[in-house]
């Protein structure tokens, strides 16, 4: 016997409330809370099992579990922990057009090719379009199965008799089970309709991928009100107007979650990037006044990228600061840094920030590149040729040290840049063929790759750096 207790949950951030309000109270968005059923035992009904489960020794549980099952592409396989495991239930997420879609088709193709069994369960698009977009991508493998439907029993029973190797459901939000109230899309249906899935891959084993749209409308329950149900959470993102997508990883009970893979967007489908820096320095070659290069560290891999600021007087009353691929914080606090250690005024200036490529970068080692991106185009002055530039800004104006700088200098000289700015400290080896300059504090920092007098801004004590 069950009775049902009801809570709301918000679309937006998966977060909980025991009442209904027009905001959110956790992520503060309007309208996003729905209404959610939990389903309860009615208390004294609880019936005890008739074999009780017994409790087993850790090192007595078997390790050799079956083994993951590898993509083709490595960009995949590193996001995922080493491949696809087996009776997983991954979520990816994405704005709409991003092209996950695309991604998992790929990853059908990818299985298939060896004579594996992939079921693609749609509930968005008709046979037709998934046929068109396969062959678009040359991913018309007889291995992959096709399902359009959305009712949940029809899928668990298609999976269970099928038995494939991987299984997809696109998506998440168009799937309904009937044994609940709501419409497809609604928090209940999404959750307890991932939850059947989770079951159901743990039970046989086969791994389920989710799509689940992000958007902005609150009917719509997004990727995020899964986010602990799922053993994987993967993120899609990238500027649809652009070629790179970037696959990251938020949550992954198989491996780091730290870690990307990067993808390009074609005519013929995506393709893996295995050497993104190369692909983002392209454009920078040539030094322009507010262009820097940084060494971020993603997961385990460092990647190169430009950072572009523009600081433009203006007469609004109010400045507007945009960041693009950046912690709009972490530019706030550069900025603020800037002005009480450099004294800079950006009081009147409008500042534009954008890391190119449609690139996210989440780590405080770009905070020096990007204090001295804004020097630059401040001044108008370009930063030397082939320069890189580590390094996270304290509040006092110190360059602090970060992680891994060894492996960001080798990834500078391996993409032919010749200079490097880094924190002072440390024991990092230098990488031959790499000029290394140590700075201690912003002024430092300043005053080294600004080598003669700026017009504005800086007043550099002792820093040899002097201002008109
Ligand atoms: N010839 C083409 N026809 C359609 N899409 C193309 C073509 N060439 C490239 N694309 C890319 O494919 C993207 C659509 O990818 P896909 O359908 O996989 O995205 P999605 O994230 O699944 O979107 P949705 O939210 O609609 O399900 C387009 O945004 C576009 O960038
Ligand atoms: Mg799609
Ligand atoms: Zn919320």
């Amino acid at each position: 016997m069950t009775k049902s207790t009801i809570t709301f949950v918000c679309t937006e951030c998966g977060g909980e409330s025991l009442r209904w309000a027009g905001q959110c109270p956790h992520c503060r968005a309007w309208n996003t809370l729905q209404e959610f059923q939990v389903r309860k035992a009615a208390s004294g009904t609880r019936t005890r099992s008739t074999t009780p489960s017994k409790a087993i020794r850790l090192s007595d549980v078997l390790s050799d579990a079956a083994p993951r099952r590898a993509l083709d592409w490595d960009e995949l396989n590193r996001v995922l922990g080493g491949g696809i495991v087996p009776g997983s239930l991954v979520l990816i997420g994405g704005e709409p057009g991003v092209g996950k879609s695309t991604l998992l088709m790929h990853a059908a193709a990818q299985i298939a090719r060896s004579d594996q069994k992939v079921l693609y369960v749609s509930g968005e698009e008709s046979a037709q379009q998934i046929r068109l977009r396969a062959q678009r991508m040359g991913a018309l493998e007889p291995g992959i199965l096709l399902l359009a439907e959305n009712d949940l029993d029809a899928i668990c029973d298609s999976i269970r008799v099928e038995e494939p190797q991987l299984a997809i459901v696109d998506s998440i939000q168009t799937v309904t089970d009937a044994g609940f109230e709501g419409s497809a899309g609604s928090v209940t249906q999404v959750r307890e309709s991932a939850a059947r899935l989770m079951r159901l891959a743990k039970e046989i084993g086969v791994p389920i991928f989710l799509v689940g749209h992000v958007t902005k409308d609150g009917s719509i329950a997004g990727p995020r009100v899964l986010e602990h149900i799922v053993d994987t959470v993967l993120y899609l993102e990238g500027d649809r107007r652009q070629e790179l997508r970037i696959l990251r990883a938020m949550k992954n009970r198989f491996g780091s979650a730290e870690e990307i893979g990067v993808f390009a967007m074609g005519e013929g489908g995506l393709e893996e990037v295995p050497d993104p820096s190369a692909l983002l320095l392209s454009a920078a070659l040539t030094a322009s006044p507010g262009t820097s290069v940084v060494a971020a560290l993603e997961g385990t891999r460092p990647l190169l990228v430009e950072i572009q600021s523009l600081v433009n007087a203006t007469d609004n009353a109010m400045v507007r600061r945009i960041a693009n691929g950046i912690d709009i914080n972490r530019l706030h606090m550069v900025l603020a840094v800037l002005e009480k250690r450099l004294d800079f005024k950006f009081g009147k200036s409008d500042i534009f920030v954008n890391v190119a490529g449609g690139v996210r970068v989440t780590e405080p080692a770009a905070d020096l590149g990007l204090a001295l991106s804004i020097v630059s185009n401040q001044n108008n002055r370009p930063l030397p040729d082939g320069l890189v530039v580590i390094g996270e800004l304290g509040l006092a104006g110190e360059v602090r040290r970060v992680g891994q700088l060894e492996r960001r200098l080798q990834e500078a000289a391996r993409h032919g840049l010749t200079r490097a700015l880094i924190p002072s400290g440390g024991k990092a080896g230098r990488p031959s063929g790499l000029d290394v300059v140590e700075v201690a504090t912003l002024a430092e920092a300043v005053s080294a790759a600004f080598p003669s007098p700026m017009k504005s801004g800086a007043f550099i004590k002792g820093a040899g750096v002097t201002v008109s």
